[in-house]
């Protein structure tokens, strides 16, 4: 069921692409100055992109936003303008959902005749922490509640012998544990949809009832996944009543595989891969975590079951956890690298620093598990009293353990999935601001400092300044010509115009869309004759 689902999805997703959309180009471009008014502007992104409801506006050189149409087709935001645009500065603000259904948001400027003395300010569209608190929350108990369900349902159907099924007392707690992790899922994926609504509009928590929050949440790719959810959850716990295992097997992994429809691993490429690891790290993860909650019911006292069956159960569990926290740890690294493709990153970010705090809490657990198989589980039913040397009493206190850190675990997921992964998204918030400069040599003792403001992604200000072997200025025979290209992502090359400012001292203004190292390329006219080129690198964080 996993694989055809995962074969569904592949054929379904979009084509190889890095995780939140990012803009290639702008019409006119960012800064241009253009002789007439244009009747429609455009954002070209390098993958698909919905239009958010808010946060998309035209404003004029005063300030006051001109009425205006944004639209979306597939990569390509347009934007027909009402009114005649009229001379002067223009700054236009955009905000889409990413195929991951993260929001990206940015803007750009451009002016009509000539830029105007004062450009208007850009309007900044900021995070809501509580709405991302909120998400973290809901997306934690959602997984809490759908691998429990699908691993708990796992051990009852597939892995348990017959003898421990038929024990009565053990079904009952199996199904009411069962009815309440399908309710976690159903709850946390239902809050999920209008808070992904929120977020995309970069609205408060007290939008929550707005009629506006709840159209764009019936629309968005949250409820599909509700409605999945929602649906396969109920199926699984009345089939389970039923002792209908395979229906009731089968709808929990859809349940499941369903949670593979949004997120960073949608839109991180190559898709066979991604959704691969993807699936087997749910797969893997609800086995662990609903298979140790079915185990601890079967260990806890009351049941009518002998220690021979309890023992089965658990060396059967044990098997096939220590295989699938190999493949939870293999597809878990292959989903980092996938989705962030930097090892900096691990500890330069929040999403890297999530990712490690994961690891070091399932490392202990892993240590736990190998212990129960190693030194508790060859003690279990092999006397001929209960239990006589107490291990299955230390073993359920190993299992609680191993609980425990598991909770943690989801928790640090559910911060995991909300976050922005390395260097890839506009919502992001900027690091403080700071100048970065380079200095390339220009030849005949001369250097040239390239200094870019504030650093980070978006609109920077480029100082370039041209000093002798005494670091006094050097006078150039025309302006110099400034090229910013990042390769790693394959953006730019982007020509920046330059003015004079003091004497050899020159500026640009450039909007660099993504972080990482920009190659800075500067032709440098020192006569008619001579004009050398220079590159430096300068990092953009
Ligand atoms: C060494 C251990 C682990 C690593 C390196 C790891 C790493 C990751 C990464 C990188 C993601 C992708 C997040 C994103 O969408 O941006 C992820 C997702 C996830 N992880 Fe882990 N993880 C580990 C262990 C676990 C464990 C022990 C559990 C639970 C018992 C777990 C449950 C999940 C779940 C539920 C998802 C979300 C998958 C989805 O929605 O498609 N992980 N993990």
């Amino acid at each position: 069921m996993l694989l055809a689902v995962a074969a569904l999805l592949v054929v379904g997703s979009p084509s190889p692409a890095q995780a939140h959309a990012r803009p290639v180009g702008t019409y006119p471009a960012d800064n241009e100055v253009v002789p007439e008014a244009p009747n429609e502007l455009s954002v070209t992104f390098n993958e698909p992109v919905t239009l958010a409801a808010a946060g998309n506006q035209v404003l004029g050189p005063d300030g006051a936003e001109v009425a205006s149409d944004f639209s979306v087709r597939d990569r390509v935001l347009s934007i027909s303008l009402e009114e005649a645009l009229p001379d002067g500065t223009h700054v236009v603000t955009w905000r889409v959902t990413s195929s991951d259904s993260h929001p990206v948001a940015g803007a750009w400027t451009f002016a009509v005749g000539a830029p105007s003395a004062h450009a208007p300010a850009v309007p900044v569209v900021t995070e809501q922490h509580d709405v991302r608190l909120a998400q973290a929350i809901a997306t934690g108990v959602q997984y809490a509640g759908l691998l429990g369900l699908a691993g708990l349902v796992g051990v009852a159907t597939l892995l348990a012998p017959v003898a421990v099924r038929r024990d009565a007392v053990l079904v009952r707690r199996w199904h009411r544990t069962a009815g309440g992790f399908a309710v976690l899922a159903a709850l946390g994926s239902t809050l999920l949809a209008p808070l992904s609504a929120l977020r995309t509009r970069g609205e408060p928590l007290a939008a929550w009832w707005s009629a506006d929050t709840w159209s764009e949440a019936v629309r968005g790719a949250s409820a599909t996944t509700a409605a999945v959810v929602v649906v396969g959850v109920l199926v699984t716990v009345v089939a389970l009543r039923r002792g209908l295992d395979v229906l009731a097997a089968a709808s929990a992994a859809t349940a499941l595989a369903a949670m593979v429809l949004v997120g960073h691993t949608r839109s991180s490429g190559p898709a066979a891969v991604v959704l691969g690891a993807d699936l087997v790290h749910l797969g893997a993860a609800a086995l662990w975590w609903g298979g140790l909650v079915a185990l601890g019911l079967a260990l806890a006292p009351g049941t009518g079951l002998r220690p021979a069956a309890r023992a089965v159960l658990v060396a059967r569990f044990s098997g096939a956890a220590a295989v699938s926290v190999l493949g939870l740890v293999a597809a878990g690294l292959v989903l980092y690298w996938q989705v962030a493709h930097s090892v900096s990153g691990l500890w330069d970010t929040g999403y890297g620093r999530t990712v490690l705090l994961k690891v070091a809490l399932v490392l202990p657990v892993v240590a736990l598990a190998g212990w129960n198989r190693y030194r508790l589980l060859p003690r279990l039913g092999t006397g001929p009293r209960e239990d006589p040397a107490g291990a299955e009493g230390r073993l359920r206190t190993v299992v609680r353990c191993e609980a425990g850190v598991l909770v943690a675990v989801v928790a640090a997921t559910g911060v995991l999935v909300n976050l922005t992964p390395p260097a890839r998204s506009a919502t992001e918030p900027p690091p403080p601001a700071a100048e970065r400069t380079v200095t390339v040599d220009v030849g005949d003792g001369l250097s040239a400092d390239v200094t870019l403001a504030p650093g980070r992604p978006g609109v920077n200000g480029v100082r370039l300044r041209v000093t002798d072997p005494n670091g006094r200025p050097v006078e150039l025979d025309g302006p110099p010509t400034l090229t910013l290209l990042q390769p790693e992502r394959e953006v730019g090359p982007l020509r920046r115009p330059v003015t004079p400012s003091a004497s050899g001292t020159w500026e640009a203004t450039a909007d660099l869309p993504v972080a990482g190292t920009w190659e800075v390329t500067l032709a440098v006219p020192l006569s008619r004759f001579e004009e050398p080129v220079a590159i430096g690198r300068i990092e953009v964080q």
